[in-house]
């Protein structure tokens, strides 16, 4: 600023012209600032609540962030010792299996963590088993995926896990073994549409699979795809990420306000059913419109105007408020026009994130939305957003959401989370947000703010009727009570997410109160244990540590702890399994070479 200010500024006496012009100027920077803070449409401005300080000392969180890398380092000393090479340690019985493809799953995912945490023994000790693995079926594999690669899974752990490792570590190996990777899986996209099957029979260079594909496993690997064809320069990687983004795009979605369904024709790429959730079967599919987005440096048009399309039909449509509590949750309709099931799932706790995420790194406005292709249903959606400031919707939305996903870790007595959706009833969100908007907005807008745990005592748990009783207050009843160690179970990304974009250390210390409950229940001598109930503590425990909890749960929380942050927001783009891309540097030619100019914006 000063740079500007004319030489006479620099002598001690002033004149009123010159105070005024100061005046002004100061004015005018504050107007700017005012404006640049979430307005609603009749002009008044949101301002956050205020971020209470955190009562732990900056030497603890170290403390913490340096616990969690000891979690890690015994959770993969045990799978070293018991199971490596093969996929995950059975941590009660140190027994190993082979349930994804049987090349050593928890090496490939635990690659990024290694790095971020500077364990260099481990990721040395890795390269070897990376180097020799030849992606070839193992007759060791004991699942259902006998003979040949689930596509979804393999992408999303094997080869962002490679991705991301180089990304961090520039280590050569690490990019040869994701090109041969990338390239064998490659028939999985030989379908009429460019949509992947489910699976590759790697031996025989052949995609198997229904032609009704999972929209989350269709569409879970653009990411991956164009990173690989930015990192090899080669353009086939590109088309093949891009045609299932424009499969997509074309689909006509006007009948479900934008919003892409769960069951799709590979061959077709036509939606088959009217199932619209962000739970199992869907979730990552709206999470790569976002970043594909970002990674590309916002150069996929596209895909942020599908983004659009289904935040808004989401936030209208499939956000609810429960009875007593007044807690937030995103839930499910069959069709549209259908009633909502009320199910939370656990798995859509992922989606506070994002949509924090999304309202911290763009601009979020109505006016990016290409009217003509929303549809009479979109429409409607768009009449009822417009009085709102679209930003700060998603950040409310975030907000409130993220803390429901937190409440089912503290409402229950192991500290951890069911897995399976908690059934609950309540109205639509948008209806009571409405009601605030033309009440004059006084106090937060719903949902938002603090909710109070409803814990069971031992005396309730044993009595059917109090419990009854205590779950109509709780707002949701359980049906399965185990805990997978999910962290897609996504509730610790969220958190992760929501203290990086808000900065309020509220964030941090729930989720250092779920890791505490992680240490307290799911500890063995040898590693760390899926729960099969929820409902007790000491908890018991199943045979099982699936590799994601090396790969996002500790990751995450991880980079919660930490004061530094080595990979900012606008840098780096997470995949669904927590590894990590950069954002593109984009040359104009190569941007020239993947037709990204021609994308239609
Ligand atoms: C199958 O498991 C056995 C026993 O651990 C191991 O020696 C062998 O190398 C495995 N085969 C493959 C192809 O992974
Ligand atoms: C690009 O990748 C495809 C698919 O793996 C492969 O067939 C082709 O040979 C590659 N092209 C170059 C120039 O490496």
């Amino acid at each position: 600023m000063l740079r500007y200010l004319p030489d006479s500024f620099k002598i001690r006496r002033f004149t009123t012209r010159q105070l005024v012009a100061v005046a002004i100027a100061l004015l005018v920077v504050l107007a700017l600032y005012y404006n640049a803070l979430p307005h609603y449409s009749d002009g008044r401005r949101w301002t956050p609540p205020p971020v209470a300080a955190s009562r732990t000392p900056p030497a603890e969180w170290q403390r913490r962030a340096d616990q969690v890398k000891q979690a890690f380092l015994h959770a993969y000393h045990g799978y070293e010792t018991h199971a490596m090479p093969h996929d995950e340690i059975r941590p009660l019985s140190n027994q190993f299996k082979d349930n994804f493809n049987g090349w050593g799953v928890t090496l490939f995912d635990s690659l990024d963590t290694m790095i971020l945490m500077d364990l260099n023994d481990e990721f040395r000790r890795a390269l070897p088993v990376v180097e020799k693995a030849d992606f070839m079926p193992s007759p060791n594999v004991t699942n259902k995926h006998v003979g040949y690669a689930p596509f979804f899974e393999t992408v999303i752990r094997y080869l962002a896990g490679l991705l991301s490792a180089y990304a961090l570590s520039h280590e050569p190996i690490l990019l040869q073994q994701a090109e041969k990777l990338g390239s064998m899986l490659s028939p999985a996209f030989d379908t009429p549409s460019g949509f992947p099957l489910f699976g590759v029979n790697i031996a025989q260079a052949q995609g198997i699979g229904s032609t009704t594909g999972i929209l989350a496993e269709i569409a879970s690997c653009q990411l991956e795809y164009t990173y690989l064809a930015l990192l090899t320069g080669n353009k086939t990687y590109w088309d093949k990420a891009d045609g299932v983004m424009q499969g997509l795009a074309q689909a006509d979605l006007t009948a479900l306000g934008g919003m892409m369904p769960r069951r799709w024709n590979v061959e077709t790429s036509e939606p088959t059913d009217q199932f619209l959730s962000v739970g199992a079967a869907t979730d990552s599919a709206h999470e790569y419109l976002l970043k594909q987005y970002l990674m590309t440096a916002k150069s996929d048009r596209t895909s942020y105007q599908m983004y659009l399309r289904a935040t808004n039909h989401i936030l209208t449509h499939l956000l609810y408020l429960s009875d007593k509590r007044g807690l937030l949750y995103v839930t499910d309709v069959s069709r549209p026009g259908g009633g909502p099931s009320h199910r939370f799932e656990h798995l859509s706790c992922f989606f506070p994130g994002l949509l924090a995420l999304g309202a911290d790194q763009l601009d979020l406005s109505l006016d990016d939305l290409d009217l003509s292709t929303l549809g009479s249903e979109g429409l409607r959606s768009y009449e009822i957003l417009k009085h709102y400031d679209l930003r700060a919707l998603h950040k409310w939305a975030a907000e409130g959401l993220a803390t429901s996903c937190y409440l089912l870790y503290a409402d229950q007595p192991s500290g951890l989370a069911p897995d399976e959706p908690p059934p609950s009833a309540g109205n639509l969100w948008i209806a009571a947000l409405e009601r605030w908007r033309e009440g004059g907005q006084r106090g937060s807008p719903p949902g938002l703010g603090e909710k109070p745990t409803v814990r069971f005592t031992e005396e309730e748990l044993k009595s059917v009727k109090l419990r009854a009783i205590k779950a109509e207050r709780r707002d949701y009843y359980l049906q399965r009570t185990d805990y997978l160690l999910r962290p897609e179970a996504c509730t610790v990304e969220s958190l992760y997410l929501l203290w990086r974009t808000t900065g309020d250390p509220i964030w941090r210390e729930r989720g250092w109160a779920i890791f505490e409950a992680i240490e307290r229940e799911t500890k063995t001598p040898s590693a760390y244990a899926s729960i099969k109930d929820v409902l007790k503590s000491p908890a018991p425990q199943l045979d099982d540590m699936p590799s994601f909890f090396l790969a996002e749960t500790l990751k995450y929380l991880y980079l919660t702890f930490l004061d530094e942050d080595p990979l900012p927001l606008d840098r780096w783009v997470f995949n669904t399994e927590a590894h990590p891309f950069p954002v593109f540097t984009w040359s104009s030619w190569e941007k020239e070479k993947f037709g990204i100019g021609k994308l239609p914006s």
